[in-house]
């Protein structure tokens, strides 16, 4: 059985992330991988509009999709993304993140919220995995957001991350050829999601570097400081990917190491369990406004102020 990739960038034409991207995707084919690959740089992609017609209908059971869907080139991409066995995803990073190009991409999938879509029966369950490449000129120092930030743009559509590289100190065009251990540690990716794809899917686990990141659950570099939530769960430090919750302790050689407490994975980002809780919140936040007269009298005394007031704008 041949086993679809789906290779994604959204690099310069010939650049480090697409020539990053391919080192891995070449690996796949030669297992005998079925590989596609786009620059997102080639495509029309809309923002999102903020409509949220999508979960509103999908909260009533109903699906509507987009409501860009005609107007761009999004569900073309997601017709295909969607039906990969795994996805290897390779961009460069801009102000310490992932370009915009790809957040454009990746935040208009609310309407493919596999979680809510299998809920209401429009889709059926299927188990991916994904690998991540972030290209940067600099160290990890200042691409400090950009492996989370696609890490972050994984749960909507349901994508198990089995690896993760960081590509540092190739600023220039093409500079990542002059790398021997990037070009080979793209290839073991692209080697790893061929091992994960053939793994069944409970049995599916992390392939990357074993210490990555502090979080053990999610390999992120980013820890927070956390803060009471809505339901009143309390973390002492939080995984800013996935929400693990815990603390820091002083391992035996005095470094510092993220322990996830007994309860630290119930709201657990990646899991479609987990990301049921956060539904759970906007459900109860929502609702909150429209049960409440006193916050509705509020809102409808003070908008007008707000709605008339105008600055002078830029012509
Ligand atoms: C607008 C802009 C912002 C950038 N910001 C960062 C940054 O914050 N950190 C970093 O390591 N590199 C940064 N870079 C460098 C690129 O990530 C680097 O050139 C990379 O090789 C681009 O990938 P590509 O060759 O696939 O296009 C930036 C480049 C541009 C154009």
């Amino acid at each position: 059985m041949s086993y679809k990739i789906m290779g994604i960038t959204a690099g310069r034409k010939n650049s480090n992330s697409e020539i990053l991207l391919k080192a891995a995707l070449m690996a796949c084919e030669e297992q005998g991988a079925d590989v596609t690959m786009i620059n997102l740089r080639d495509f029309n992609i809309l923002d999102c509009s903020g409509c949220t017609a999508c979960t509103g209908a999908m909260a009533q059971g109903k699906y509507v999709g987009c409501t860009l869907e005609k107007k761009d080139d999004k569900k073309r991409i997601m017709d295909v993304m969607l039906d990969q066995d795994a996805i290897i995803v390779s961009v460069p990073t801009y102000d310490l993140m992932p370009a915009s190009p790809y957040i454009t991409f990746a935040q208009r999938s609310l309407s493919y919220e596999t979680s809510f879509l299998e809920k209401i029966n429009v889709i059926e369950h299927k188990d991916r995995v994904a690998g991540l490449i972030s290209v940067g000129g600099s160290t990890r120092s200042w691409q400090a957001m950009a492996l989370e930030g696609l890490q972050a743009t994984m749960f909507t559509t349901d994508f198990k991350v089995v690896d993760m590289m960081m590509a540092t100190r190739v600023p220039a065009p093409m500079q990542c050829l002059a790398d021997d251990e990037l070009l080979a540690r793209a290839r073991k990716l692209g080697q790893n999601i061929m091992k994960s794809v053939a793994t069944p899917p409970a049995e599916r686990g992390w392939l990357g570097e074993p210490d990555m990141g502090w979080c053990p659950n999610c390999h992120s570099n980013l820890l927070a400081l956390g803060e009471p939530q809505w339901d009143g769960t309390y973390y002492p430090i939080e995984c800013a990917v996935c929400g693990a919750g815990g603390t820091l302790e002083k391992t035996e050689d005095g470094k510092w190491k993220f322990v996830i407490q007994e309860n630290g994975l119930l709201k657990d980002r990646t899991t479609v369990a987990g990301r049921g809780l956060h539904l759970d919140e906007i459900g109860e936040t929502q609702i909150g406004l429209f049960r409440s007269p006193e916050k509705q009298a509020k809102i409808a005394e003070r908008k007008g102020m707000f709605l008339e007031k105008k600055f002078k704008g830029i012509d």
